[in-house]
C-alpha cells in the first residue's frame, strides 16, 4: 500500500523533494503540498500528481490523506510543524536544522519520547551520499588505521538573500557537524570559530574558519564560505594513521580548449547531492512501509545544534567553547 505524503514548504528544497518523490521513489505518493504562498503550493502539487494544497501547514498535517510529512519550510518553522506531526501521530522527515537552537530540539526529543517510538528523521542527507558512505566504510573497517584529522570546506556561490550571520553556523556548518560525528562515530567536545578580516564581507562575516575538537583527540578544520563566488563546492579530506581519503566530487565533464581546461561546478547543492536526496527519501519511505529506520534521528539533530550553539558563542567571544554535555534525563532518551 502506497503511503500518502504531504510536503510543507514548496520553495527550492520542497519542490525538489516533491519531484524526487513523484519521479524516483516508489512505495509512497505525494498527496498534498503546503506553502505560505498558496500559488506555489498548488504549482508544486499539480506538477507532481497531487491536487490538495494548503497555505497553512498545520491544516496539511490534519488532512487524513496525509500519512507522513516532509518539512521543508524555513528553519524557524520546523519545530512547530514537527511537534504537530508528533501530536497527530504522523512520522516526519524534517529538513536540517531540526531547529535553530539545541533547546528547541530538546522539545522534539521529549515529545517523541512521550510517544514511545521513533517518528523523526532529520534531513542530514550527506549520510546517504555514496562518496561520504565510502569514507565512512574506511573509518569503520579501520582500513587506514584510526582517523586523526579532517579538513572540510563548505562553499556556496552566493548566500541566499534571507541568510543571517548566525545561519552560516546554524544552517550551513550544521551539515559539517553532523558529518564529522557520523564519519568518526565521536562526539564533538569543543569548537573555536574565527572569522578572517575580509574587507567588504558584509554582515555575514564570511568566510568563517572553525576548529572542531572531537572525542579521542580527533581534530577538524571547517571552512564555511557562503559567498565563494565560483560555485557550490563541498570538500572533505580524512587523514588517518596510514593514509588519507579525499571526498570525490562528482563534476560534469572536463572541456579542454585554447591551451586550457574548464570544469564547471554545480550552482547549488541540488547538483552535488541529488543522489543523496533520492537515497534519503527512498530510505525514509522504506521505513514508513515497515523497514528499519536509517538516517539521522532527533538526537542527531539536537547534537548538531549543541555544537552550533557553542560555535555561535565562540564567534561572539573569540574563545574556545566546550560543547555542553547532555543532562542525564536527556542522555537516557
Ligand atoms: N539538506 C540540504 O542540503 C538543504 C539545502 C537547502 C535548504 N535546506 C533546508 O530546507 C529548508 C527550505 O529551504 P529552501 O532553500 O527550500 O528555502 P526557500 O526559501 O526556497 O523555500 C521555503 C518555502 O517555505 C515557504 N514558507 C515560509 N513560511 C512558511 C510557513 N510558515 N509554512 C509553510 N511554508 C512556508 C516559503 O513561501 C517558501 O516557498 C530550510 O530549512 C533549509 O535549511 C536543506
Amino acid at each position: 500500500m502506497s503511503k500518502g505524503i504531504g510536503i510543507i514548504g514548496a520553495g527550492v528544497m520542497g519542490a525538489d523533494h516533491a519531484r524526487t518523490l513523484a519521479v524516483h521513489v516508489g512505495g509512497a505518493e505525494l498527496v498534498a503540498v503546503s506553502d505560505a504562498d498558496d500559488t506555489r503550493a498548488a504549482a508544486a502539487a499539480r506538477a507532481n500528481g497531487a491536487w490538495r494544497h494548503y497555505s497553512d501547514g498545520f491544516a496539511l498535517i490534519e488532512d487524513p490523506a496525509v500519512e507522513a510529512v516532509l518539512v521543508a519550510s524555513p528553519d524557524a518553522t520546523h519545530v512547530g510543524f514537527v511537534l504537530a506531526c508528533l501530536k497527530a501521530g504522523k512520522p516526519v522527515l524534517c529538513e536540517k536544522p531540526l531547529a535553530p537552537t539545541a533547546g528547541e530540539c530538546l522539545e522534539v526529543i521529549e515529545a517523541e519520547r512521550r510517544l514511545g517510538r521513533r517518528m523523526v528523521q532529520v534531513g542530514f542527507m550527506r549520510r546517504f551520499d555514496p562518496a561520504y558512505g565510502e569514507m565512512h566504510d574506511v573509518v569503520k573497517q579501520e582500513a587506514l588505521g584510526r582517523p586523526l584529522l579532517l579538513h572540510c570546506a563548505h562553499r556556496n556561490a552566493t548566500a541566499p538573500g534571507f541568510f543571517t550571520p548566525e545561519m552560516s553556523i546554524t544552517n550551513a556548518a550544521v551539515h559539517e557537524f553532523d558529518i564529522l560525528r557520523w564519519l568518526t562515530g565521536r562526539e564533538i567536545v569543543a569548537v573555536t570559530t574565527l572569522n578572517c578580516a575580509r574587507k567588504g564581507a558584509g554582515p555575514l562575516r564570511d568566510p568563517l574558519m572553525l576548529l572542531v575538537e572531537l572525542d579521542g583527540g580527533i581534530l577538524a578544520d571547517v571552512e564555511v564560505f557562503m559567498n565563494a563566488a565560483y560555485g557550490y563546492d563541498v570538500r572533505t579530506e580524512l587523514v588517518c594513521e596510514s593514509g588519507t581519503v579525499d571526498l570525490g566530487r562528482p563534476l560534469p565533464n572536463m572541456r579542454r580548449f585554447a591551451g586550457g581546461q574548464l570544469q564547471s561546478f554545480p550552482g547549488d547543492w541540488r547538483g552535488r547531492f541529488g543522489e543523496a536526496y533520492r537515497l534519503q527519501m527512498q530510505a525514509w519511505v522504506a521505513w514508513l512501509v515497515g523497514g528499519e529506520p536509517r538516517g539521522a534521528d532527533a538526537w542527531d539533530g539536537y547534537a548538531a545544534m549543541r555544537v552550533a550553539d557553542a560555535a555561535l558563542q565562540s564567534l561572539e567571544s573569540g574563545a574556545r567553547i566546550e560543547v555542553a554535555t547532555a543532562g542525564p534525563a536527556v542522555a537516557a532518551a
